[in-house]
């Protein structure tokens, strides 16, 4: 059994390029093995950002925090659940002005947490994740992929290489704004088709 975490955060919803690409990813993925799909929709849950109240309930030792930092560590808590007990996270990743979606960074601060999924050690930090496949479908409006302005590519791998995670995979669909972009789309289905786990 492969547990899939399969993380959107398209302001299209469901019709989003994002959503409906990596959509069709985990639909292939379960053809071809057994898995079990959790979804988590970013732009539908509407993280805060993060702030310093609830990083200092994080701080705070479990049996000495209070019922409003019992409940602002369960956020960061149950995200961080559900990506440890995923074998493979399969996210669609909208390209908004040149960066990840704000509800997506929020969700990278929520699961990013010293002494849970990175440690600090004398020569850096360590991440504490292993074995798991990271599979990104990234949509853009434009072509950004293999140039400076792919600000999207460069992040994402540096922070789950920060969590140990280096099983690292782009599926680019790009120019889906421009002229041609019928044939981007098709040949980034045609990728998803071939990807296998
Ligand atoms: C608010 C907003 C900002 C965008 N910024 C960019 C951008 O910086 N670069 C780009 O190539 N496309 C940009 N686009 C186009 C999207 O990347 C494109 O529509 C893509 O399909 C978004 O994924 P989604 O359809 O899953 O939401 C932007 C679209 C929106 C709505």
């Amino acid at each position: 059994m492969n547990n899939i975490l399969f993380i959107k955060s398209s302001l299209n919803g469901e019709q989003g390029n994002s959503t409906i690409l990596a959509q069709e990813l985990v639909a292939n993925l379960s053809v071809n093995s057994e898995v079990k799909v959790v979804e988590r929709d970013l732009a539908e849950q509407g993280l805060e950002h993060l702030t310093q109240i609830e990083m200092a309930a994080w701080m705070t030792p479990a049996n000495e925090r209070n019922s409003a930092q019992v409940k602002l560590t369960h956020i960061s808590d149950s995200l961080i659940e559900e990506l440890t007990t995923s074998d493979t996270l399969v996210i669609a990743m909208p390209m908004y002005n040149y960066g990840v979606p704000s509800t997506f960074k929020a969700w990278v601060d929520r699961v990013a947490r010293a002494g849970v999924t990175f440690r600090y050690t004398e020569n850096g930090p360590v991440g504490l994740l292993k074995n798991k496949k990271v599979v990104i479908v990234a949509a853009r409006g434009g072509i950004h992929a293999g140039t400076v302005s792919d600000s999207q590519t460069q992040y994402l791998t540096s922070f789950f290489n920060f969590l140990g995670l280096d099983d690292i995979t782009f599926i680019y669909a790009e120019g889906l704004n421009m002229p041609g972009n019928e044939e981007r789309y098709a040949a980034a289905q045609a990728e998803i088709k071939n990807y296998s786990l």
